[in-house]
């Protein structure tokens, strides 16, 4: 999670948000942390994927632009090093082996992503790997369509989105930019069960677009959640549970070893 406009209630995202970091652990295997590793964990949230970063031997930095999220991480695991830190305006120390996202850059505007990810090119020790996961093109497309229906009925119209789901090509295209060699991306689709059978998708919508509901009335926010639970029940309800309609982009993207002249 990095995302300043937001204000992340940290205990909810760990309490019912807690596939965010169970999923990440598929990205970690990719990321494959060695020992004496130096390693940018960036958007670490509540820092659970640092401490498996760690667990692996890794020498593991975790920053997050959230202090809520900074604070949690630095509660649950005391012996690690966190900060906080905008992925916009990330400082310099020792370069790194390994910089590792998961679910963070898909909070970072389109027209922010070059600066970004020049930053981690920056962070990048040569021939260093930039492995990462985000949201991809059409990333709960039917839990939003849902909501902005749910708004428009009470007179709402389109709330914008705070994210930013790229294509294969686009992201392609801005990693290459940003003068990475692509090793590997991949696009997939991963239904996620949500943590609760019965509050699910109205959890989801409080944990990240709690700002457009929270801009309602009680009784408005009430009709809007209905809504949206109707109208998703026959897609994203099924054996007891609510799911998201994720897609993910997944890559690993490598600093090369020796400087490419154009
Ligand atoms: C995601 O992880 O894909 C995501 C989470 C919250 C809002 C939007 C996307």
């Amino acid at each position: 999670m990095d995302s300043s406009q937001h204000l992340w209630n940290a205990e909810l995202y760990q309490q019912k948000h807690a596939f965010v970091f169970h999923y990440g652990a598929d990205v970690l295997q990719v990321l494959d942390p060695q020992l004496g590793e130096r390693i940018l964990d960036l958007g670490c949230g509540t820092g659970e994927l640092t401490a498996q970063i760690a667990a692996r031997g890794a020498d593991v930095l975790g920053v997050d632009a959230s202090a809520s999220m900074v604070e949690k991480a630095r509660q649950s695991f005391p012996h690690l090093r966190f900060q906080q830190a905008d992925a916009r305006e990330l400082g310099t120390e020792q370069p790194f082996d390994a910089v590792f996202s998961n679910a963070t850059l898909h909070w970072i505007a389109e027209k922010e992503q070059p600066s970004v990810l020049m930053n981690v090119f920056a962070a990048l020790k040569p021939g260093g790997r930039f492995v990462a996961e985000m949201g991809g093109q059409g990333n709960v497309q039917r839990i939003l369509t849902a909501f902005s229906n749910a708004l428009a009925a009470v007179g709402i119209g389109e709330p914008g989105s705070p994210n930013y789901f790229p294509s294969v090509g686009e992201y392609a295209g801005l990693l290459e930019m940003a003068g990475f060699s692509i090793a590997y991306m991949q696009y997939f689709d991963r239904d996620t069960p949500l943590a609760d059978p019965e509050t699910g998708i109205s959890d989801w919508l409080a944990m990240f677009r709690g700002d457009a509901l929270n801009a309602l009335s009680v009784k408005d926010r009430h009709r809007v959640l209905s809504a949206v639970n109707d109208q998703l029940r026959s897609t994203n309800f099924h054996d007891g549970h609510w799911f998201a309609d994720y897609k993910r982009l997944r890559f690993v993207a490598i600093k090369p070893s020796t400087v490419r002249y154009a």
